[in-house]
């Protein structure tokens, strides 16, 4: 869940070995345990073109509390950030931590992470011909398109009280609804900004075609209620069709712990 797929061309990936979830056996490193790795030259250039791509698609349609969250975080534009930098910058907006997973986890040990404010985080890039889609965890979705919400502080308390919650769920119809309302929400959301809605949901900023898609008149915009989430089916193969429009973070935030405690997560 904590890379969910954009929106490939074909269906693929539901096969792809990186897309098989690790059950943890040893805990993940944390913060400053988190080595940097040896990337290539050509991994260092397959982040600077993408996020070059997204310093032109960004402005006018991000979320201006995802682009404060970027430039707080001051991402370098031409190197793959450090893990290790990136968590101590988040320790200090909102005391969250990184910690280096090898990859999409298991569900049970994702939301053990978020529930005590560490974001698993991936460390390895996508390939070249990779760079529109891919169905894998990569760092430029987990860096680049997660962490900046994460110096937000009250998604950063709702983002761990997904994980509460999460850990909490023991009935299969529930647990559907929180999933959906992760996609609808951290992956896929929308907000009220003076100049009409933006992005804030990663699925979205992680993705160029959707990115250019999702506030256009074919996308229908929906408010945020959670009972509405948690009954819309998702398809995670194609760009969305409905998405949902926070009135503000505080909003999501509270209106997600009243539907928690009415499912006795929280
Ligand atoms: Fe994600």
């Amino acid at each position: 869940m904590q890379n969910t797929p954009a929106q490939p061309a074909t269906p693929t990936g539901a096969d792809d070995p990186r897309c098989i979830p690790h059950k943890l056996t040893a805990p993940l490193p944390v913060g400053a345990e988190c080595k940097y790795p040896a990337y290539t030259a050509d991994e260092q250039d397959v982040w600077r073109t993408l996020h070059a791509r997204m310093e032109t698609l960004l402005p006018g349609r991000a979320a201006d509390e995802f682009l404060i969250g970027l430039a707080a975080l001051k991402l370098e534009p031409d190197r793959i950030p450090a893990l290790a930098d990136v968590s101590r910058k988040l320790q200090k907006a909102t005391n969250w931590q990184i910690a280096r997973t090898p990859g999409l986890l298991d569900a049970h040990d994702f939301f053990s992470y978020l529930a005590r404010r560490i974001f698993p985080c991936t460390d390895h890039i996508r390939a070249r011909s990779e760079l529109d889609y891919t169905p894998a965890p990569d760092c430029f979705h987990d860096i680049y398109g997660h962490t900046p919400m994460i110096v937000h502080p009250r998604f950063a308390d709702f983002y761990q009280k997904i994980g509460q919650a999460a850990l909490n769920c023991k009935d299969p119809a529930v647990e559907e609804g929180l999933t959906r309302i992760y996609w609808f929400t951290v992956e896929f959301g929308l907000i009220k900004n003076p100049g009409g809605p933006r992005i804030y949901g990663n699925g979205i900023i992680s993705s160029s075609g959707e990115t250019q898609h999702s506030l256009t008149d074919k996308v229908k915009k929906v408010p945020y209620r959670p009972e509405t989430l948690a009954a819309q089916p998702y398809d995670i193969w194609h760009f969305q069709d409905t998405l949902f429009v926070i009135e503000s973070f505080d909003q999501l935030e509270q209106e997600f712990i009243r539907w928690a405690r009415d499912h006795k997560l929280l």
